[in-house]
C-alpha cells in the first residue's frame, strides 16, 4: 500500500551504511535518519561522500553493508515503488535541450508514471509558481541558468514527491538568485508538507535553509548533526558556523575548493 508519510515519521534511514567502490570506500558507517517535514542541509568537503549518500537514497546502487530505507522501503530493490515519491534536482538543470520548458516538466511526469491528461495543466501551474509564466515555450538555451534551474525545480515539484533531494542545486547561481530560489524552495517544501534534503558547499546556505545541518567528513562519515534554532541570534549563528567548520575540517587542513569559504568563516570568527 502507498502510505504517505506523516509528520515526524522517518523518511530516510541510514543504518551503519558502508559503500565501497573497487579500491575506494566512499561511505563508511553512515548512520542517521531524517523525519517527515524536515529541511536538512548536508555539508562536507569535496569527495567526502555526499552525492554517494544521495545515490544510495535514490536506489542507484545498494550499500556494501548496512541498511538504507526510504519511507521504510529499500530504494534499490524496490526502485519502482519510489517513482513519484522522490525527486532530485542537480547543480546543472539536466533539461532535455530539444524540449521546451513545458515539455521538460511534462517529461518528468511521464517518467513518474502520471496520467497524461493532467500533465499540461500541472506543468503550467508549476512553471507559473516558479515565476516562469510566459516562458513555457522557451527551450533551455533560451533561458538563463537561474531560469533553467526554476524549470528543474518545477519538474521536481510537478510529480508531487514526498521527498526532494537537491545536490548543489543553488550552487552555480549568483548569490541573489540563489537566495530567492532557496527561499522559494523552502516555502514550497513547507507548503506542500514535504521533506527536503539539500547538499551544499556553503555553510551560510546550510544555516539559512532549514532546521538541521548534517556535517559529513571523509570517508562518508557523519561528523556532526546540528539542530538549528528557529530565530538564531548573530552570535548563535557565528558559533554554529564555527562548530560546523570544525566538524568538516577538524585538522584545519582544507585549503582548496571549499577552502575559500572555510577561510572566510575562520577569518570572521577570529576577527
Ligand atoms: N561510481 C563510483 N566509482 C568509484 N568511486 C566513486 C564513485 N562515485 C563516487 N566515488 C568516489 O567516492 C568518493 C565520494 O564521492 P562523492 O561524489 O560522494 O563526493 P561528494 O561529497 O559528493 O563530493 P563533491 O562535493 O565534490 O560533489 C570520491 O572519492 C569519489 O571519487
Ligand atoms: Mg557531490
Amino acid at each position: 500500500m502507498d502510505t504517505q508519510a506523516t509528520r515526524g515519521e522517518i523518511v530516510i534511514d541510514f543504518d551503519h551504511v558502508e559503500k565501497t567502490f573497487p579500491g575506494h570506500r566512499a561511505v563508511q558507517d553512515l548512520d542517521f535518519s531524517i523525519t517527515q517535514g524536515e529541511i536538512v542541509s548536508v555539508v562536507g568537503v569535496t569527495g567526502c561522500g555526499k552525492s554517494t549518500m544521495f545515490n544510495l537514497a535514490l536506489g542507484l546502487f545498494p550499500p556494501t553493508t548496512g541498511v538504507v530505507r526510504v519511507q521504510g522501503h529499500d530504494p534499490f530493490t524496490e526502485f519502482d515503488w519510489f517513482r513519484r515519491k522522490v525527486a532530485v534536482v542537480f547543480q546543472d538543470s539536466r533539461l532535455l535541450p530539444w524540449r521546451t520548458a513545458l515539455q521538460n516538466v511534462c517529461v518528468g511526469m511521464k517518467f513518474a508514471g502520471i496520467d497524461k491528461a493532467g500533465w499540461e495543466t500541472t506543468a503550467r501551474e508549476w512553471l507559473d509558481r516558479l515565476g516562469l509564466s510566459g516562458r513555457e515555450n522557451a527551450y533551455p538555451h533560451q533561458l538563463s541558468g537561474g531560469q533553467r534551474q526554476r524549470v528543474s525545480l518545477a519538474r521536481a515539484f510537478a510529480v508531487d514527491p514526498e521527498l526532494i533531494l537537491c545536490d548543489e542545486s543553488f550552487s552555480a547561481l549568483d548569490e541573489i538568485t540563489a537566495k530567492s530560489l532557496r527561499a522559494e524552495f523552502v516555502e514550497l517544501v513547507r507548503a506542500g508538507g514535504k521533506t527536503g534534503v539539500v547538499i551544499t558547499h556553503s555553510i551560510a546556505e546550510a544555516l539559512s535553509l532549514g532546521n538541521r545541518v548534517l556535517v559529513m567528513r571523509a570517508p562518508g562519515l557523519l561528523a556532526d548533526d546540528v539542530t538549528l534554532p528557529a530565530d538564531a541570534t548573530p552570535e548563535q549563528t557565528a558559533s554554529l558556523r564555527e562548530r560546523i567548520l570544525a566538524a568538516m575540517d577538524p585538522a584545519g587542513q582544507v585549503t582548496a575548493t571549499t577552502g575559500a569559504e572555510l577561510l572566510a568563516v575562520r577569518a570572521m570568527s577570529t576577527a
